[in-house]
């Protein structure tokens, strides 16, 4: 196992009617700003819950956060923090509603081109307003770690950022708010967050008992549970089981001490930028593609997850990879995911435009060694088609 610090802040209000408790986590003399999306909040009453717990605050709000957030919106927020003196942040709603967040807290407080936070790195980023979340779309596990993603349309272009200063003072988790989703977002959320899980455990051996055993474990329960919550969308301990496991998969601790692979993500950031493809899909496609691949370099590794997470323990072991791979892919479909680039309206000659995109970002030495090269993703790319 590899050296490793792990401090994780976000406290994490769970369970039914947490939203009650709002007011006692939010500093009494701050001015609040309630972030979100595109209208599910308003729609699903989750807004007006929140509006009721903070009651006697002045509350100042900003809507239309869009999927797969854009840089040019994140600014209007800012805008709207500066002209109204907002000294505290609350996202209520998915990953895109938190992220957008994260970006937000930062870029109000920074010196310089906010643009700079996603093309420099957050080196410079020395502090970010305090935030909390709400969240209503268990996936991204991004209301409990310190990183987001941004996208900016008109440089084709959907960056990851990272900073200590990202993470949410608190999260509050009530799986009831799930209930609303509708099917396309339980699969979306389901497969993120077992992706999540996979680009940190099914890389190379690294003597990590635990971070293994918690990772497997993880993907079994998505795995029964997720085509479960389509079929019973309003069983609490389901979605309660469900909304707790996408927030482990990516709250750094199975991370700890163990290599990361991290490429089908990264890859599928830009088939997003290319088409707007919603991010779970994105990496339906590539993940099976990339681990047959790859499977020279994760043969252990693909080995232990054949026979500890699908129960795969006969055949030679060429046969065994080959059949966790076709499982990894039948559970995409089974959610009603598609895994092919086709799928999506993505023809061979668009490839190279997905090359070039991770080319010009310096995505050029992917996964858990650092040799997954351009010409390796075209490859990957074609056998996804
Ligand atoms: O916009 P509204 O109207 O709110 O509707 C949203 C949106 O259309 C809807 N929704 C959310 N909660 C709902 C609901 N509809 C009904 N009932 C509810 N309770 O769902 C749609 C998708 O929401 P979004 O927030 O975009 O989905 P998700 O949580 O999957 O977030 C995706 C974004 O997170 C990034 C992705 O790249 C993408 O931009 N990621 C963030 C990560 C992180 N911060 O660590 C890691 C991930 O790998 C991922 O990259
Ligand atoms: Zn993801």
């Amino acid at each position: 196992m590899n050296n490793f610090d792990f401090h994780n802040p976000t406290k994490i209000l769970f369970g039914k009617g947490r939203i009650e408790h709002l007011n006692d986590h939010i500093p009494v003399d701050a001015k609040v700003l309630i972030i979100y999306g595109g209208g599910s909040a308003e729609r699903t009453g989750v807004l007006e819950q929140v509006r009721t717990a903070l009651s006697g605050r002045t509350l100042v709000e900003f809507g239309g956060i869009e999927p797969n957030p854009r840089y040019a919106t994140t600014l209007n927020a800012v805008k709207v923090i500066v002209d109204n003196n907002i000294t505290f942040l609350l996202a209520v709603g998915g990953g895109s509603v938190i992220d957008a967040t994260k970006f937000i807290a930062m870029a109000s407080l920074y010196v310089g081109d906010p643009w700079e936070i996603l093309t420099a790195g957050t080196a410079k980023v020395t502090a970010a307003m305090p935030f909390g979340t709400v969240l209503t779309l268990p996936a991204t596990g991004s209301e409990m770690n310190n990183g987001g993603v941004i996208t900016n349309p008109e440089k084709i272009a959907k960056l990851p950022f990272r900073s200590p200063h990202c993470y949410p003072i608190f999260s509050v988790l009530d799986p009831e708010l799930t209930y609303t989703l509708p099917a396309r977002q339980i699969a979306n959320g389901a497969a993120d967050a077992f992706v999540h899980i996979i680009e940190q455990y099914l890389t190379y051996p690294s003597g990590a008992h635990v971070q293994d055993g918690f990772a497997e474990s993880l993907l079994r329960t998505i795995i029964e549970l997720g085509p479960k919550a389509l079929e019973t969308p309003e069983d609490y301990d389901i979605r309660a089981s469900l909304m707790w496991t996408a927030t482990l998969a990516l709250n750094g601790l199975i991370g700890t001490g163990v290599p990361q692979d991290w490429a089908s993500h990264m890859i599928g950031h830009e088939i997003t930028a290319l088409n707007d493809t919603d991010h779970a899909r994105t990496l339906a496609v590539v993940l099976p593609s990339l681990l047959n691949d790859q499977r020279g370099h994760k043969h252990e590794k693909l080995l232990q997850y054949a026979s500890n997470v699908w129960g795969i323990t006969e055949g030679t072991d060429a046969v065994r990879i080959d059949a966790a791979i076709d499982a990894t892919r039948a559970f995409f479909e089974q959610l009603g995911i598609k895994t092919r680039l086709s799928d999506y309206g993505i023809a061979a000659a668009e490839i190279e435009l997905i090359v070039s995109a991770l080319q010009e970002h310096g995505m050029t030495a992917l996964g858990e060694h650092k040799d997954i090269t351009p010409t390796d993703v075209r490859r990957i790319l074609e056998a996804s088609l």
